[in-house]
C-alpha cells in the first residue's frame, strides 16, 4: 500500500450532539470529580445526583459540582427515579457489587476500569446486564478517544502493513497514602495501570495465545509494584508491556508494522497526537488533537448516551466481551506472578 499523504479524520460525532442522559455518580473520589467536571464543560449530559457512603460527603460533592440531589447511600442513589444511568467510581474491588446494584435497580451503568476484579466477576456483570436489557460498559476511556478511531482506520486500511509488534508502558509514581498501595482495595500496578497496555495489545493484535510475565512487589509494601509481560498473538506477532507504580515511565505506545510505525504523543491512554513514519523512515505524517488529559474523560459518557438513545445495550468501542477478555489476561498474569485479592479467598464471593 502507498504511504498516505495525510491522516484520516476521526469519525466520532460531536460530543455536544449526544442526547442528554441524567447521570448519577456513585462515589465521590478523585475520578468522580474529574468525570463530573468534564461532562459539565464539554457535553450536554446532566449530572443530577451523587451517592456516597456518607451524606456529608455526598452534600459536599454536590455543592462543589452544582448537583441537585445528594444521597447518603449508594442504594438510595440507584433507586432515584431521576437517574437514567449510574457511573460507578469506587475502587476496583467494589465495582462488581456496585455495578450489580445499579443493574438490579434497572439503571444503565458505566463502570470505571477495570470493570471488575477478575474475569468471573466481569462475566457476571455482562450476564446481568443482558438479562436486564440495559446499557452496560467499562469506562476504559482510551478506546473512546478520537485518536483511537484514527488508529482503527489506519489498521483496518492496512496502512501499517502487517503489524508485528506492539510496545506500551504505563508507569506512574504514587505517594505512600494512595489507595493503589492498599491490598484491601485491590491495589498494585496491574488493575489500575496495567489494564491499559494489556487491553491495547489485544485491541491491535487480537487476544494473545501466550503470555509470560514477571512481577516485583513494592519493597516493604503490601502490593505488587511492577509487572513486565511479553505476549504472543496470532501468527507469531508480539507485544511487550510494562506497568509500574514505583516510578514515572514515558507512557508511550508504539504499533510497528511492515509498512509503517505509529507512535503516540505523550501518554497513549490520554487524548493527544500521533506520528506515523513509513518503513525505512522516508516519510512522516501527523495527527493532532488537543492534549487535554483528564478533561477528555467525557468520551465514554457521550458514547453511552448515543447508544442508550438507539436502544443498544453496549458499545463496539469497548464491548463487554473485551472487558472480560482483558481480565482473563490479567488473571493469567496474576497467576504467574502470584497475586491474589482478598475477595478471592472469601467464601461466597465470585472468583
Ligand atoms: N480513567 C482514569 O483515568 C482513571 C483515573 C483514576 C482512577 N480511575 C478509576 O476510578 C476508580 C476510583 O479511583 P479514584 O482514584 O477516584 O479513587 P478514590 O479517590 O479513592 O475514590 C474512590 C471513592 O469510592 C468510594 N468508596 C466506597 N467504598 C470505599 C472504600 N472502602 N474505600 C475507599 N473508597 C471507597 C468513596 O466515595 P464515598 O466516600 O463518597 O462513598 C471514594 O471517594 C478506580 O476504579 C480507578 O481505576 C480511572
Amino acid at each position: 500500500m502507498t504511504f498516505p499523504s495525510s491522516m484520516p479524520a476521526s469519525r466520532l460525532p460531536d460530543p455536544m450532539a449526544a442526547p442528554a442522559l441524567r447521570w448519577g455518580v456513585l462515589g465521590t473520589g478523585w475520578i468522580a470529580e474529574r468525570f463530573t467536571g468534564s461532562l459539565r464543560r464539554n457535553t450536554r449530559q446532566q449530572v443530577v445526583a451523587v451517592g456516597s457512603r456518607s451524606v456529608g460527603s455526598a452534600r459536599d460533592f454536590a455543592d462543589r459540582a452544582g448537583i441537585g440531589r445528594a444521597h447518603g447511600s449508594y442504594a438510595d442513589l440507584v433507586a432515584d427515579p431521576e437517574v437514567d444511568i449510574v457511573y460507578v467510581a469506587t475502587p476496583h474491588n467494589l465495582h462488581h457489587g456496585h455495578a450489580l446494584l445499579a443493574l438490579d435497580a434497572g439503571k444503565h451503568v458505566l463502570v470505571e476500569k477495570p470493570i471488575a476484579l477478575n474475569a468471573v466477576q466481569a462475566t457476571e456483570i455482562a450476564t446481568r446486564s443482558a438479562e436486564r436489557g440495559v446499557y452496560c460498559a467499562e469506562a476504559l476511556w482510551t478506546f473512546y478517544l478520537p485518536r483511537y478511531d484514527v488508529i482503527r482506520q489506519l489498521l483496518d486500511d492496512g496502512v501499517l502493513g502487517e503489524v508485528r509488534t506492539v510496545l506500551a508502558d504505563h508507569g506512574e509514581w504514587f505517594p505512600d497514602t494512595h489507595r493503589i498501595l492498599r491490598h484491601d482495595l485491590a491495589g498494585g500496578a496491574l488493575l489500575d495501570l496495567g489494564t491499559y497496555p494489556l487491553a491495547l495489545a489485544a485491541w491491535v493484535l487480537g487476544e494473545p495465545e501466550q503470555v509470560v510475565a514477571i512481577g516485583q512487589d513494592v519493597p516493604g509494601g503490601e502490593v505488587h509494584g511492577q509487572v513486565s509481560a511479553v505476549l504472543r498473538h496470532a501468527g507469531g506477532t508480539q507485544s511487550a508491556i510494562n506497568t509500574t507504580i514505583m516510578a514515572d515511565t514515558p507512557n508511550r505506545a508504539v504499533i510497528a508494522g511492515t509498512g509503517a510505525t505509529l507512535v503516540t504523543d505523550g501518554p497513549f491512554f490520554f487524548p493527544g497526537g500521533l506520528t506515523l513514519t513509513s518503513a525505512g523512515k522516508k516519510s512522516t505524517i501527523r495527527y493532532t488533537e488537543p492534549a487535554i488529559g483528564h478533561e477528555g474523560l467525557f468520551v465514554s459518557a457521550v458514547e453511552a448516551a448515543r447508544r442508550v438513545a438507539t436502544g443498544e445495550a453496549g458499545t463496539p468501542l469497548r464491548p463487554l466481551a473485551a472487558s472480560v477478555a482483558t481480565l482473563e489476561l490479567v488473571d493469567e498474569v496474576r497467576r504467574q506472578i502470584g497475586v491474589t485479592f482478598l475477595e478471592e479467598s472469601a467464601p461466597g464471593v465470585p472468583r
